[in-house]
This record gives structure tokens, C-alpha cells and sequence, in this order.
């Protein structure tokens, strides 16, 4: 990427993000946009297990207990003091959180604890769009990409198709026009009784199945658009397996799998293409998804694209990414005020 025009106290300035949106509580500390000093994620996937999916009212509360100690620990891990009096300035130069899209009461979380921080410590609040946030999960761990690039954000709650020309420079190419990515995975995984989540749970079965045993629908390839849909996908699985009671799971699982990623590959390949993007990047949950990971990788390799695959820690919710995209928005168009709210159904603008 080419180098940015950076003001001398934005460079090594530190930023502490927040990210309360869904099930994962975290904060983390990262400095002049891309260096990572820690990055502390507690993710509440055990307390909402047993209910199939994440309940709001139990994800508000958790974070509430669980947001202090968390931020204490990135300050810990980076090596800093989350102590700051008239006489002894901050360790940090911003406080940035998630201020949508998710839950409401999950936001207003971390979003309230981090304008009260960042008050108290006299520095500037900045309030991050989620969605730009997983684009910058992409770009922390690939410094050097050449831009333009198409991100997938596939996760539990969203199914992107992003065209991410610069900084601060993105343009939706397409979305589901139902369920997300990630929804389709609990919601199938739940009907074969595989437990929540759902994604790690179908992924690890499909290895021992036959991607090839059914042929599920591809719905919306080649329609021209950049869109997608899985709700019809999830009721052929149901159908064909109140069709046929004694079809191996493994198979089903398999097979789902192979229609969701071709659908993804599909189109993701498409919007490259028309863009004339250098390289496909994954973010979100799904994005760890191992078939879906090696089949991009062949994909972008036979398209002389690059394939653009985040760790798994930056393909869930994190705050690294949080705090880098503040810092860009900072340097950009500066900080925030005070009386922004949590935006549960924030787009990306
Ligand atoms: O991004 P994320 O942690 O939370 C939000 O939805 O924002 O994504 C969670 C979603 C869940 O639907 C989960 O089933 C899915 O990501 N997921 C996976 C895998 N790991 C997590 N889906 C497919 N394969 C996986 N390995
Ligand atoms: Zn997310």
C-alpha cells in the first residue's frame, strides 16, 4: 500500500478499542494503526450454547462484568497502566468501541464505558463501524496489499461482498439478500442436532463426509448480481433429509458445505473480476472455515489474484481490528463526539 501521510502525533499514538457488538468481550491496544501491543478477547460462546444462539439480555450482562477486567488485561499484556491522574497523563491517546451494527444493549456496553474512559483521561473517543472493523482485520495481518481488494465478510450476522478502494473508501458490491453465511451453518447444524455453533461443528464433520454425495441448490449463481441467498439452500438440506431419514450426516454436512462456499467463491470471483481487484480477502467468523479457506487459496491462485486469509483470531471479534480502524478514522476526519449512540443496524457507508 502506498504510504500514508501521517501528522507526527498520530504515528506512534495508541489507541484502546473496545468491542461489545455480540458475544465476544474484548479490548485491546494498538499503536499507530497496525502494531498490535495486546489484544484480549472473551468470548461468551459457553454461556449462550445452551439456548441455541446468542440471547441479547444474557450477552449486555456478561459484557458489564466482563468489559473491566478485560481492558485491565490488555493494558497488562501491552506492557502499560490503565492509571492516569491530573499529574500522570494516559498510556493511551484515544478510547474507540464498536457503536454498530449488533446488538443494541450488547453496544451500549462498550460504547458508554469507553466515552466514560476516555473522559476521564481527557483523551478523544472515536466510534467505529463493526463491519469497517473486520475490513481492517484483513489489513493489520497483510501491511503490504495493493488496493483495490473485495472482502468477504462472512459471518454469523452479515454476508458481504465489500470493494475496498482505500482508507475510509468502500463500496458495498453485494450482500445476502437472507440469511448470513453463519446463519445458514447454526441454523442447518441445529436441525442435524450438531449443537451451536454451528460452523465449527459442520466443518469438522464434513472432512469425514462425500462433498459430492448431494448436489444442494447454488441459489442466485450467475444471476448477474453480487448477491446472495441461504435460506433456500437450508430448506433443500431440511427436505432431503425428511426425505431420506438414513443419509449419513456427515454427508449432508459436506455437501451443505460445498454449496455455501461455491455460492461464496462464486460470486466473490465475479465481483473481483469487475472491480479488477488485485486479491480476495476473507473477514468474519465463517472466514475460518477450512473448506472455504483452501478453496479460495486454489481459486484466487488460478485467477492470479491474492487470496487474503486472516488468522483465525482476527476472523472472529476482536478489538485489534477495532482500534486499527480508529486510528485510520482518526487520522481521517478526526475524533468523535460524545453524543454518539449505539446504531444496531449501522451500514456501511
Ligand atoms: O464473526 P462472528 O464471530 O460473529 C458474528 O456473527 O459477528 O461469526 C460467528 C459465526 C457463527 O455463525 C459460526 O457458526 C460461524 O461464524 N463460524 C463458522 C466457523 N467458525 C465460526 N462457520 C463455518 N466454519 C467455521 N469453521
Ligand atoms: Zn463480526
Amino acid at each position: 500500500m502506498t504510504a500514508l501521510d501521517v501528522p507526527a502525533e498520530l504515528a506512534r499514538a495508541r489507541v484502546l478499542g473496545i468491542e461489545t457488538s455480540c458475544d465476544e468481550t474484548a479490548a485491546a491496544i494498538v499503536q499507530g494503526g497496525d502494531q498490535i501491543l495486546s489484544s484480549v478477547v472473551s468470548s461468551q460462546v459457553d454461556l449462550h450454547a445452551r439456548y441455541g444462539g446468542v440471547v441479547p439480555e444474557i450477552a449486555s450482562r456478561a459484557h458489564v462484568e466482563l468489559l473491566v477486567p478485560v481492558i485491565a488485561q490488555a493494558f497488562v499484556e501491552a506492557g502499560l497502566s490503565d492509571h492516569a491522574t491530573a499529574e500522570r497523563p494516559p498510556d493511551v491517546e484515544a478510547v474507540a468501541a464498536t457503536y454498530g451494527p449488533g446488538l443494541v444493549g450488547a453496544l451500549l456496553v462498550g460504547v458508554s464505558t469507553a466515552k466514560a474512559l476516555a473522559l476521564s483521561w481527557g483523551v478523544p473517543f472515536l466510534a467505529v463501524n463493526h463491519l469497517e472493523a473486520h475490513l481492517y482485520a484483513t489489513l493489520l495481518e497483510a501491511p503490504d496489499v495493493e488496493l483495490p481488494i473485495v472482502v468477504m465478510i462472512v459471518s454469523g450476522g452479515h454476508t458481504l461482498f465489500v470493494l475496498m478502494e482505500d482508507h475510509g473508501r468502500y463500496r458495498v458490491l453485494g450482500s445476502t439478500i437472507d440469511d448470513a453465511a453463519g446463519e445458514a451453518y447454526d441454523k442447518v447444524a441445529r436441525f442435524l442436532g450438531l449443537g451451536y455453533p454451528g460452523g465449527p461443528a459442520i466443518d469438522r464433520l464434513a472432512v469425514e463426509g462425500d462433498r459430492e454425495a448431494i448436489r444442494f441448490p447454488r441459489p442466485m449463481v450467475g444471476d448477474g448480481t453480487f448477491d446472495v441467498s441461504f435460506s433456500g439452500l437450508k430448506t433443500a438440506v431440511v427436505n432431503h433429509v425428511r426425505k431420506h431419514p438414513d443419509v449419513a450426516t456427515a454427508d449432508v454436512a459436506a455437501s451443505f458445505q460445498e454449496a455455501v462456499v461455491d455460492t461464496l467463491l462464486a460470486k466473490g470471483l465475479a465481483a473481483a473480476r469487475s472491480v479488477g481487484a488485485t486479491g480476495i480477502a476473507l473477514g468474519g467468523g465463517v472466514a475460518a472455515n477450512s473448506r472455504l479457506r483452501e478453496r479460495l487459496v486454489e481459486t484466487c491462485e488460478a485467477e492470479g489474484l491474492r487470496s487474503l486469509l486472516p488468522s483465525r483470531a482476527m476472523c472472529t471479534d476482536n478489538a485489534a481490528m477495532v482500534a486499527a480502524a480508529a486510528w485510520h478514522r482518526w487520522r481521517l476526519h478526526g475524533p468523535d463526539p460524545l453524543d454518539v449512540g449505539a446504531v444496531p443496524n449501522l451500514g456501511l457507508v
